[in-house]
C-alpha cells in the first residue's frame, strides 16, 4: 500500500502475444494480478486472470473501445506497461516510408494513445504508475537503427514530459531501457554486429526477461511513488 493507501491490483500490458510481454503478462498473472493484455495476433495461451484484447496499439477507435470496456469491467488501471514496440534494421538511405510509419505508430502513437486513455482512468482514482519501453540504442546511437531509434527517443521525452503533466494525479510515469534481449525484434541482427554492441554495455551479456521485470516491480512498489521522469538503462549504457 502507498502512502495514498492505493494497492496495485489491475495491470495493462501491451504487446503480449509473445516476446518480454508475454513473460511479463505471465509473470504477473501467476503473482495474482488481474492482467489485461493487447497485441495484433490472438493470445496462444490462456493464463489465470489474464484478459486479451486483438488490437494495433496505434487504431485510436479500438483503443478507445478497449479502454471503455476496461472501465466498465474493471473500473480501474494501476499499472500501464507499455511494451509494445517493433524495429527494423535498415541503413537510412534503404528505408522504405513505410517502415518509418509503422515504427513511428507502433512505437510513438501507440504509446501516447495508451498514456493518455490510462491516464484518463488513473486520474479518476488518483493513482496510477505508467512504465514505458525505451531502448539503449537511443543512448549508443546505433547505426542502422535511425528510426528505431528516434521513435523511442520520442517515448523518453513523452515519459518526461507527462510525469510532469500527470503528478498532480499520483501518476508516476517512468521509462525502462533494455539492452538486447533474445526476442525476435533481434533475430536478424547480424552476429557481429550483436557482440559490438554487447561490448559497448558495462556489463557485456544480454538481457534476461527478470532483468526487466526487476525494474518494472522497483516502479511498482509503494515506496516508488516519489520517483518519475526517469528512463532507467540497464547494463551500464
Ligand atoms: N528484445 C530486445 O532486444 C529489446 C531491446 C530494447 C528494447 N526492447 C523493447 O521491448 C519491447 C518488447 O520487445 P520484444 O523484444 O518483446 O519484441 P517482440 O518479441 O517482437 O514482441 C513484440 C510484441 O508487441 C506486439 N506488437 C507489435 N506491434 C504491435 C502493434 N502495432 N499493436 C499491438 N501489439 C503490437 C507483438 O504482437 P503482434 O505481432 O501480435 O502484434 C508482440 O507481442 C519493445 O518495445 C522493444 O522496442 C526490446
Amino acid at each position: 500500500m502507498n502512502k495514498a493507501g492505493h494497492v496495485n491490483e489491475v495491470l495493462l500490458i501491451t504487446g503480449t502475444r509473445k516476446g518480454i510481454g508475454y513473460y511479463l503478462a505471465e509473470y504477473y498473472a501467476s503473482l495474482g494480478y488481474k492482467v489485461i493484455g493487447c497485441s495484433r495476433g490472438p493470445a496462444d495461451t490462456e493464463l489465470p486472470g489474464y484478459r486479451h484484447y486483438c488490437l494495433d496499439v496505434a487504431d485510436e477507435a479500438k483503443v478507445k473501445q478497449m479502454f471503455a470496456e476496461i472501465a466498465r469491467d474493471y473500473g480501474r488501471i494501476d499499472v500501464l506497461v507499455n511494451n509494445a514496440g517493433i524495429a527494423s534494421m535498415n541503413h537510412v538511405l534503404l528505408t522504405p516510408m513505410k517502415t518509418v510509419q509503422n515504427i513511428l505508430n507502433t512505437n510513438v502513437i501507440g504509446t501516447f494513445l495508451f498514456c493518455r486513455e490510462a491516464g484518463k482512468l488513473m486520474s479518476k482514482r488518483g493513482y496510477g504508475r505508467i512504465i514505458n519501453f525505451a531502448t539503449v540504442a537511443a543512448p549508443l546511437k546505433l547505426e542502422g537503427e535511425a528510426v528505431y531509434a528516434a521513435s523511442k527517443a520520442a517515448v523518453a521525452s513523452l515519459t518526461e514530459v507527462l510525469a510532469r503533466e500527470l503528478a498532480e494525479f499520483g501518476i508516476t510515469v517512468n521509462a525502462v531501457g533494455p539492452t538486447p534481449v533474445k526476442t525476435d525484434l533481434i533475430r536478424s541482427v547480424p552476429q557481429a554486429k550483436m557482440e559490438a554492441l554487447l561490448n559497448r554495455q558495462a556489463i557485456k551479456r544480454f538481457g534476461e526477461f527478470q532483468d526487466i521485470a526487476n525494474v518494472i516491480d522497483f516502479l511498482m512498489k509503494p515506496e516508488s511513488d516519489f520517483v518519475t521522469g526517469q528512463v532507467l538503462y540497464l547494463g551500464g549504457v
